[in-house]
């Protein structure tokens, strides 16, 4: 049974919580959230983009309000940690030292210079950290990578993936409206477009972004659109969370290839459609459950067989930042920004 301390009982957390309480080989023996209403007894429900949140039974873990204490008292295998971006790198690292490995949500953090010392403290202790990059578990992404990888799509001619939200006011203490604390919507949401680009067809020459503000403060980072050059094939991600609060959250792809069209929009019916040039459209089979659920057996497993997450490693979410962060002096500078 892998022991998980859980900090940071916000949306994400609550999600986490849930998954976990439907796995057999993991248990939550611990929460830990600095606001102790959050880890009463029967915590409030949390909103959030995506998924139902309900009131969470916790009378059966160990509550902590410091994550200093939680991990002082406790005996765990594993630290998740859901608590605001600009926690991850220091929380992160107090649980490596601890002795605990570590589920780190998305982005790992603001900085590479933080990656770097996430990483470092991971080898200095011979423990493993997983960053929650849950598209790359999303079963409609995982069609669309096995379609590229085997060739069933054919050459890639264009690819283009959608990101699109409401503002999100649900956070706590509205930590997300700061992008000092949160990187925006840059690398709060359309990272997670970045990374699957990156996992699938690897570093860009360069990338160009135009990137507008409306509800944030400093760098453009609410509204995001990119190209990604490529030698072969064309690649944009638009993204953001300045749309009316009346829109649907909205996730999606287009990918062109030779041998036909794969088509992914939460707003869609059937959302997932193959078009193929030759041939019927068809919705594909894919693995039932959602990213989350996906990631969390995931690494859970890796624990079980103490093999490194290799689906997930920490230098391919670091390399997610970076590029990240190349998008932002490419949308400041307005010109493009070669990756390197
Ligand atoms: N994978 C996804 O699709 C996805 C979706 C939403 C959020 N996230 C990520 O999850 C993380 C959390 O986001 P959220 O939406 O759950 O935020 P949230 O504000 O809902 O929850 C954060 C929680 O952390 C707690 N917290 C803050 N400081 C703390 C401290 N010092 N010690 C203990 N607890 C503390 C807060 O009280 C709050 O309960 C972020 O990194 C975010 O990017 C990922």
């Amino acid at each position: 049974m892998v022991r998980i301390g859980l900090v940071g009982v916000g949306f994400m957390g609550q999600q986490h919580f849930g998954i976990y309480e439907g796995m057999e080989q993991a248990e939550v023996v611990a929460v830990c959230d600095k606001d102790p209403a959050r880890v009463a007894e029967k915590a409030a429900s949390v909103g959030g983009n995506i998924g139902e949140a309900t009131e969470l039974d916790l009378s059966k873990q160990r509550r902590y309000t410091s994550l200093e204490e939680m991990l002082a008292q406790e005996e765990l295998d594993c630290v998740d940690v859901c608590t605001p971006t600009f926690l991850h790198a220091e929380m992160s690292i107090a649980a490596l030292e601890a002795g605990c490995n570590v589920i780190c949500e998305k982005p790992m953090a603001l900085t590479v210079e933080d990656c770097d010392r996430m990483i470092a403290a991971a080898g200095a202790n011979s423990r493993m950290l997983f960053i929650a990059q849950c598209i790359r578990f999303w079963p409609e992404y995982e069609v669309l990578a096995k379609m590229v990888n085997n060739g069933e799509l054919g050459q890639v001619i264009s690819a283009r993936f959608v990101r699109q939200s409401p503002t999100p006011t649900w956070a706590s203490e509205n930590w997300l409206m700061d992008a000092e604390l949160s990187g925006g919507a840059m690398l709060d949401l359309h990272i997670h477009d970045v990374d699957f680009i990156l996992s699938l067809f690897g570093k860009p020459k360069a990338v160009v972004t135009r990137a507008g503000n409306l509800v944030t403060e400093g760098e453009p980072v609410d509204q995001i659109f990119t190209a990604y050059l490529y030698d072969d094939f064309a690649c944009a991600a638009e993204g953001g969370w300045v749309m009316p609060d009346s829109f649907p959250f909205e996730m999606g792809y287009q990918v062109l290839g030779e041998k036909g069209m794969l088509d992914f929009s939460l707003a869609k019916e059937p959302m997932l459609t193959i078009y193929p040039f030759d041939g019927e459209p068809y919705t594909p089979e894919f693995e039932p459950g959602t990213g989350y659920e996906r990631e969390l057996a995931y690494f859970v497993e890796c624990i079980e067989s103490n093999s490194a997450p290799a689906r997930v490693t920490p230098a391919s979410a670091r390399e997610s930042v970076r590029l990240v962060l190349a998008e932002v002096e490419s949308a400041a500078s307005g010109g493009a920004v070669e990756v390197g």
